[in-house]
């Protein structure tokens, strides 16, 4: 999977450490850059001589034609910063095509209800799937839950109204603030266990939806699914998204499963040899090398550095990204994975 330079069209300010960058895609790419709602792109620059790579997810539908991601600033937050503050409309960024599996296939016929969950800029995805969802399934309804500090703090605010004024009856949001005042309890607080098991008691409703969408830090994440999976959801209905999760050092008791490796890696029809030290996981003993592989977070969540083990064994360390059924085919996050065997053969090229 390679970058691709791509000019900013727009920079829009959504709040006061929120922009949203959309991209001019010319006609040779336009195959390249065709999304599904959810999906996320991985942008890269060099800023103050360091090479720095983020994904950040689009926020818009497919058919809007607007290759659109949001990018909320992060304390200390390196590129946040410099695309809140530096980046101007007609730079240009290298972009990797879209990826990711944060949606559900849609059709014309579905009458189905969606339940969505957002905290914070989690919302950018999720609005990506529910224009979606209200344009592409005319029978189909959506119910947001979407946490914030304040008002002033709810990225796409706007269009969130507009969408609900525009779908009537068929989305309804609910805006649960942390540090404000409402006008219930209900609407009061963090999304936490309690308050996501105050809202099924309420809307009992929400234990009907057909599928669920989450997308927030970590603990959003576990509440979200505790209180769904206590109620008897299916995890197949549950599909959910995690925020960039803090680099790590392997743990004792998996270094202790792992030895001194050898790899074979393939990508874009080419084998690279590797070398990797007992701890070491295969992507930065294949930078090490100069080996090109694609990356984004390094921390088990976003998915890009994606590939199939084919020979020998592997343990990762943190799997925030792939499915259940993708680990079982023998996919691996090759930033958390640290060889087991002496060798080794990995496949970028598999999808
Ligand atoms: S680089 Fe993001 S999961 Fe590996």
């Amino acid at each position: 999977m390679k970058f691709y330079p791509l000019k900013v069209k727009d920079i829009r300010i959504e709040t006061s450490d929120c922009v949203s960058i959309a991209f001019d895609i010319p006609p040779q790419y336009k195959e390249v850059f065709a999304f599904q709602q959810g999906q996320y792109l991985t942008l890269k620059t060099v800023i103050n001589g360091e090479e720095i790579r983020r994904s950040y997810s689009l926020c818009t539908a497919p058919a809007e034609g607007d290759v659109r991601v949001a990018i909320k600033q992060v304390t200390d937050g390196k590129f946040s910063t410099f695309a809140n503050q530096k980046l101007r409309k007609g730079d240009t960024l290298d972009v990797m095509p879209p990826m990711g599996h944060f949606f559900t296939p849609l059709s014309q016929t579905h009458q189905k209800s969606y339940v969505f969950f957002a905290a914070g800029s989690g919302i950018t995805p999720i609005i990506s799937n529910i224009k979606a969802i209200l344009t592409t399934e005319p029978q189909s309804i959506c119910t947001l839950i979407y946490g914030n500090q304040r008002v002033s703090t709810i990225i796409f605010k706007e269009e969130i109204e507009a969408l609900k004024n525009k779908h009537l009856g068929r989305f309804q949001v609910f805006n649960v603030l942390s540090r404000e005042k409402t006008e219930s309890d209900l609407l009061h607080g963090r999304l936490d266990k309690n308050k996501i098991a105050h809202f099924l008691d309420k809307i009992p409703s929400i234990l009907r939806g057909d599928e669920f969408f989450a997308c927030g830090p970590v603990d959003m994440i576990e509440a979200v699914k505790e209180t769904l999976f206590a109620k008897e959801i299916d995890e197949k209905r549950l599909h959910f998204e995690l925020f960039n999760a803090p680099k790590t050092s392997p743990k004792k008791e998996v270094l202790a499963k792992t030895v001194n490796s050898h790899a074979q890696i393939k990508l874009d029809g080419l084998t690279i040899d590797v070398p990797i030290d007992k701890g070491q996981n295969i992507l930065d003993a294949a930078q090490m090398v100069g080996a090109d592989l694609p990356f984004a977070c390094k921390g088990g969540v976003c998915c890009t550095c994606r590939a199939k083990l084919i020979a020998g064994e592997v343990e990762m360390q943190a799997n925030y990204a792939l499915t259940k059924e993708e680990v079982a085919q023998g996919f691996i996050l090759t930033c958390q994975a640290l060889p087991k065997t002496e060798k080794i053969v990995v496949d970028f090229d598999i999808k």
